[in-house]
């Protein structure tokens, strides 16, 4: 296993917010090419635009279960636009770190959240999704997904 920091290690054995929603309003998968991992949000989103419920579902490590469940932390109670400011680095620095050959399983979390508020998005009305656009991730989409954890 490699060398996780605590605070790492408590989101991995006592994730936050694993799991689908119910009705989600936004879902987001995306698969990690660097290891062929699944990372897969669900949100539920106010009226006035705030994610009031999160989930996620992953196939994938320590680093990118303990990376979603923060992400899922972060983002919830945020206004969609605030939670599209998440960076990767933001969810590294907020787990005080990962090893650095885990930083890309941080980038799964980032992308499947910003997928899941596209996908909001995509499910308006168009004249009210001028505010909607994103940039587009170089994560593949994956048609399964399920959770699961590995110890590497
Ligand atoms: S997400 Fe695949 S190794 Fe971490």
């Amino acid at each position: 296993m490699s060398n996780y920091n605590k605070k790492v290690l408590k989101y991995f054995l006592n994730p936050k917010n694993r799991g689908k929603i119910k009705k989600p309003d936004g879902v987001g998968m995306v698969g990690n090419p660097v290891c062929g991992d699944i990372m897969k949000i669900y949100i539920k989103v106010s009226k006035d635009e705030i994610i009031e419920n999160i989930g996620f579902e992953t196939l994938g490590c320590v680093a990118a279960v303990a990376s979603s469940s923060i992400t899922t932390e972060m983002a919830k109670g945020k206004t969609l636009k605030q939670a599209l400011k998440i960076k990767k680095d933001d969810i590294v620095k907020e787990l005080t770190g990962l090893p650095k050959e885990k930083v890309h399983c941080s980038v799964l979390a980032n992308q499947a959240l910003k997928k899941a508020i596209e996908n909001y998005y995509s499910k308006l009305p168009a004249s009210t999704t001028s505010t909607a656009k994103t940039s587009s991730c170089s994560a593949s989409t994956k048609s399964t997904a399920s959770t699961r954890s590995r110890s590497h």
